[in-house]
């Protein structure tokens, strides 16, 4: 993986993210102004930004400006950040951390953590629909909120975090576990490199496959990951309770297969993964250094 190359796009994409998040999300000033500053608190409170980043390194991959995908880059990132925080909720997860901070409800309360769910995910699509910065004509701004409600919904992550719940204190097989994975954290990623895809019209059938499927291959290994940090990984560092999967007692790779054979099976969705881009040219070298990163991540 070529480091520093990694760690300039990154941060040149998580400031991208964040000066479009700063524009679209309403003012702490604009009433109900305790709502407002719980939604700047949930989604410009820290992260990777890795949902964004995915955008921008696939509208390069295919050709398409950053500056095209700002706006689809930060609805990911508000569907992603709402998703947090309702995951966090005494209902769900019921954690305190995140990111370093207090989460959302913690911070603020139960309610207000519920209504920053619910406008975060609202604002995504109004962005999608109007804002006019996003430099797509109507029937890609269609694919694009299509993509994005298909993989936000009971059929995506709303269907996964529901089968993830289902799952505490069961025995789950691999099959079982990997759906719920694909669905809660993998159709948020694969819309992430799709957005650019919607961008981009004229693209060959077999690069939009392909780019799919290193999506897939990729969403499956940042979960796994993430899995694995919950085990591996210090509070300090991760930014959330460590151990806390196993307090839940819930399916995670590493409970139903062991950490060494969890850490295996991401290593090996990344070969996959990277296979798939194996025909991209050099455009698609961000791609290939995200998919390397998600396995090598500390947090
Ligand atoms: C955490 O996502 C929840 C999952 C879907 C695995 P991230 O690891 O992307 O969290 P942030 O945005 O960087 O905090
Ligand atoms: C979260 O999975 C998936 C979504 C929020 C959609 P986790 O529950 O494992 O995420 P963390 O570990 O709390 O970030
Ligand atoms: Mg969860
Ligand atoms: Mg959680
Ligand atoms: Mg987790």
């Amino acid at each position: 993986m070529n480091e520093p190359a990694l760690k300039a796009f990154l941060a040149e994409c998580q400031a991208r993210a964040e000066a479009t998040l700063e524009r679209l999300l309403p003012v702490a000033e604009t009433p109900p102004n305790r709502l407002h500053e719980a939604m700047r608190y949930a989604a410009l409170g820290g992260g990777k930004r890795i949902r964004p980043t995915l955008t921008y390194a696939a509208a390069r991959a295919v050709g398409v400006d950053a500056a095209t995908v700002d706006t689809a880059a930060a609805a990911l990132e508000m569907i992603h950040a709402y998703s947090l925080v309702h995951d966090d909720l005494p209902a769900m997860d019921d954690d305190d951390l995140r990111r370093g901070r207090p989460t959302c409800h913690k911070a603020f309360d139960d309610a207000t953590a519920i209504l920053v769910g619910d406008a975060l995910q609202t604002l995504a699509f109004q962005v999608l629909a109007s804002d006019p910065r996003l430099a797509v004509d109507d029937a890609a701004r269609i694919r694009m909120i299509d993509s994005l409600a298909r993989a936000s919904g009971s059929l995506g992550m709303v269907g996964g975090q529901a089968l993830d719940l289902e799952s505490e204190g069961r025995k789950l097989d691999l099959v079982m576990l990997e759906n719920i994975h694909i669905h809660k954290t993998g159709a948020l990623i694969r819309a992430s490199v799709n957005m650019a895809v919607c961008a981009k019209p004229d693209l060959p059938a077999d690069k939009a496959e392909r780019l799919d499927h290193y999506a897939k291959c990729i969403g499956l290994a940042f979960q796994i990951q993430d899995d694995l940090l919950d085990v591996e990984g210090d509070t300090s560092v991760i930014g959330k309770q460590s151990g806390a999967d196993a307090a839940h007692d819930k399916a995670t790779y590493p409970s139903l297969m062991g950490v060494g054979p969890a850490h295996e099976a991401a290593n090996d969705l990344i070969d996959e993964a990277l296979k798939s881009l194996q025909d991209f040219d050099e455009g698609s070298d961000p791609l290939r250094w995200i998919a390397e990163y998600i396995v090598k991540r500390d947090r």
